[in-house]
Parts: structure tokens; C-alpha cells; sequence
């Protein structure tokens, strides 16, 4: 969408996968969403380091409003949950630098049955902009017909306009679309900054294995569509949760980085472990994520057990990943031969390859014919950039 906005891919936190719709704050009042919850976020952002490494937007999903509309037809929060209302925490995220999203739906009614936004478009648009919302969730349950789909996004988009106010629109269209249609993407582009393909993330690493092998099997319809103003959203990060190992965490924020993938985390900042936290702020992976050329990459190569990804970025140079989808055993060596690589271009005569996890490592000037053996834990990856030296 050519709102000036996400020109490179969005980066915040979510409510969602960590913290679902818990809405009983009487038993659990720090893992419940509330107003707090979304402060206490907004904190750490600034505190301990996410804001400095690029996290920008703090997010509220599903649960939120109350069940009913207010005597003028406007949403608004939960009033026991949200009792200064969204105004109040959308100037407190801003005072500390940050971004407030909130979300919606499409539909009659959002997923988990709270009031959704069809017939309502414009007047949700208003309310958000109002209340000084940066981005915007809409997702897509309860429609009554799938061809209102497209129109409702539409909708939407130009009530978001509108408003005059620089809102971050982030849709479900594609997900809802496919099982019954091929979706535009020319038009999603045209309409959204971000957009969910595949199901919802989990926890596991069969649900990150699932939605990477949905985004290379459709990665000619998906690719062309990502760059600058409009990204593909393989969901949130789960890295820092209770599913993923810290290998299968490497792959998540490498593959996530090669994807040119929305990075919004869905975790508890308030106690992520160190390590969890390096990973996602570190300052290398970001920089591939957030390259200003904003290509997305694809899966070239599936053989033995590995998977090759690639990405071309600014500067003519090109990101490689190499990940060891063998469940069995322990790490095994990749021949990187620079020379078999689809684009074998960036490396002729000589370029110079860095090595950016699973730990930072320079790896010197190479040609064409150097072999360089990568060593790749199950289920981890190895991410490098090829940077060409010029012919003398
Ligand atoms: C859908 C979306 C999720 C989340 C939930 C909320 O499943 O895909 O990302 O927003 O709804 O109910």
C-alpha cells in the first residue's frame, strides 16, 4: 500500500500467540489483557533494548473491545480491562517513543466473537485515528459471503486514508481467500502494508516447519508481491516461549529475516531468557530483514536433508541460508560451494563472506571455487551474506 508507511518490514510485539484471549484478570491479573499488560510491554521495550534494536509497535489483538457498541456506534474497550480507555495508552506508548496497533475484523464479528467492523468501516477508521492509532489488525472471521472479502479490505483501506492519519494496515485477506480463490496480490498489494498468507503460528516446530514450506510452495504467486509499502506476514515470532529450541529460534529469526517477514514477537518481555533476547535483537539478522532493497526470499535448492535459501539485498549483495531440516542425529557439515549456487554471479571472481548465525564469524575473501563446510545443528540454520569485490 502506498501510504509512505512500512518501507521496510513492520517490527513490534502482538498479544496474540502468548497471550490469546485470556480475559479472566480476578485469576490471573499479569497474564490477562488488560491496559497493564500493553504498559508493562511498552516498558521493556524501551528498557531492555527492543526499541534501540528496531521493535517499534505494540500491538493489542483479539479481546479487547467491549461486547457491545457505544450509544453512537463506536467501539470501545472493555471497561473493566481498559478502564482509561485506548486514547490513554496510546499516549503512553507514545510518550516512550512507541507505536500503538489494535485489531479488528473484517466481519460481523472478530474470532473470538467479539463486535467486528463490516458496516462499520468508516466509523472504526475515525474512532482509531482518534484514539491515535499507528496500526490496524483486520482480521477475517465471520464473513458472511467470501466475496465481501475483498471489498470489506478495500473498505477499510480507504476509511484508513481518510482519516488523514498514518495507520500501519496489516490484513488477513490471502489466509480467508485461498480456499476458495486464488487472491489478487496485485490488488492485496495495492490495499494492505502487510498481509497473513498461512494459518496462525503456535508454539512447535512443526508449526514454523508448516508455514515456511506453505511460503516456498507458493513462492512465485507470494514473492513478487513484497517490497517497500506491502510485505508477506508468515504470523509472529515465537521465539522466547516454551516451544521452540534455541536452534529451531535461529531458524525462526533467520528464515523470518530471509522472508523479508513483519518482525512482531508474541512472547512475555517481562521474562524472556537472554539468550531468546539476543537472538531476536540481533543487530546482523535485522539488518538482512530490514535490507532497503525489500526482496523477499525464496527456497532454491531441497536436497539431503538441507534447504538453501536466498535473498538478494541492496548493495549487490546476497544472503544465503542453510537449514538442516534432519530431525535425526547431530550437526552435519554443508559444502558450500560458491560456484553451484544458483547465483553463482555474486561470488565471481572473489567475494567476501560473513557468517551471521549460528554465530557471527568472518569468513574471508572467497572465490568461486572455494569450498567452505558449514556446520548446521538439526533443525538450525546457518545464515551468511556474499559480498562482490570488484574485478581489478
Ligand atoms: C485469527 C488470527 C490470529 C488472531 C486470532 C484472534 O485466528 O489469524 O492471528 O488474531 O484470530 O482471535
Amino acid at each position: 500500500l502506498d501510504n509512505g508507511l512500512a518501507l521496510t518490514p513492520t517490527m513490534g510485539w502482538l498479544h496474540w500467540e502468548r497471550f490469546m484471549c485470556n480475559v479472566d484478570c480476578a485469576l490471573e491479573p499479569d497474564n490477562c489483557v488488560r491496559e497493564e499488560l500493553f504498559m508493562q510491554m511498552a516498558d521493556r521495550m524501551v528498557e531492555d533494548g527492543w526499541k534501540d534494536a528496531g521493535y517499534e509497535f505494540v500491538c493489542i489483538d483479539d479481546c479487547w473491545p467491549a461486547r457491545q457498541r457505544d450509544a453512537q456506534g463506536r467501539l470501545q474497550a472493555d471497561p473493566a480491562r481498559f478502564p482509561s480507555g485506548i486514547k490513554k495508552l496510546a499516549n503512553y506508548v507514545h510518550a516512550k517513543g512507541l507505536k500503538l496497533g489494535i485489531y479488528s475484523d473484517v466481519g460481523t464479528r472478530t474470532c473470538a466473537g467479539y463486535p467486528g467492523s463490516l458496516g462499520h468501516f468508516e466509523t472504526d477508521a475515525e474512532t482509531f485515528a482518534d484514539w491515535g492509532v499507528d496500526l490496524l489488525k483486520l482480521d477475517g472471521c465471520n464473513v458472511p459471503n467470501w466475496t465481501l472479502l475483498a471489498e470489506g479490505y478495500k473498505n477499510m483501506s480507504k476509511a484508513l486514508n481518510q482519516t488523514g492519519r498514518g495507520i500501519v494496515y496489516s490484513c488477513e485477506w490471502p489466509l480467508y481467500e485461498w480456499p476458495y480463490t486464488q487472491p489478487n496480490y496485485t490488488a492485496i498489494r495495492d490495499t494492505c502494508n502487510q498481509w497473513r498468507n498461512s494459518g496462525d503460528v503456535y508454539d512447535s516446530w512443526s508449526s514454523v516447519t508448516g508455514i515456511l514450506d506453505w511460503a516456498a510452495s507458493h513462492q512465485k504467486t507470494i514473492t513478487p508481491a513484497a517490497g517497500p509499502g506491502g510485505w508477506n506476514d508468515p504470523d509472529m515470532l515465537v521465539l522466547g516461549n516454551f516451544g521452540l529450541s534455541y536452534d529451531q529460534q535461529q531458524t525462526q529469526m533467520a528464515l523470518w529475516a530471509m522472508m523479508a517477514a513483519p518482525l512482531i514477537m508474541s512472547n512475555d518481555l517481562r521474562n524472556i531468557c537472554p539468550r531468546s533476547r539476543e537472538l531476536l535483537q540481533n543487530p546482523h539478522v535485522i539488518a538482512v530483514n530490514q535490507d532497503p532493497l525489500g526482496r523477499q526470499g525464496v527456497r532454491v535448492a531441497s536436497a539431503a536433508g538441507f534447504e538453501l535459501w536466498e535473498r538478494p539485498l541492496s548493495r549487490d549483495r546476497l544472503a544465503l541460508a542453510v537449514l538442516n531440516r534432519q530431525e535425526i542425529g547431530g550437526p552435519r557439515l554443508f559444502p558450500l560451494v560458491l560456484a553451484t549456487l544458483p547465483s553463482s554471479s555474486y561470488c565471481d571472481p572473489r567475494c567476501n563472506v560473513t557468517q551471521i548465525l549460528p554465530e557471527y564469524r568472518e569468513l574471508g575473501v572467497q572465490d568461486l571455487f572455494s569450498k567452505l563446510l558449514l556446520q548446521v545443528n538439526p533443525t538450525g540454520t546457518a545464515l551468511i551474506t556474499l559480498t562482490p569485490l570488484k574485478k581489478h
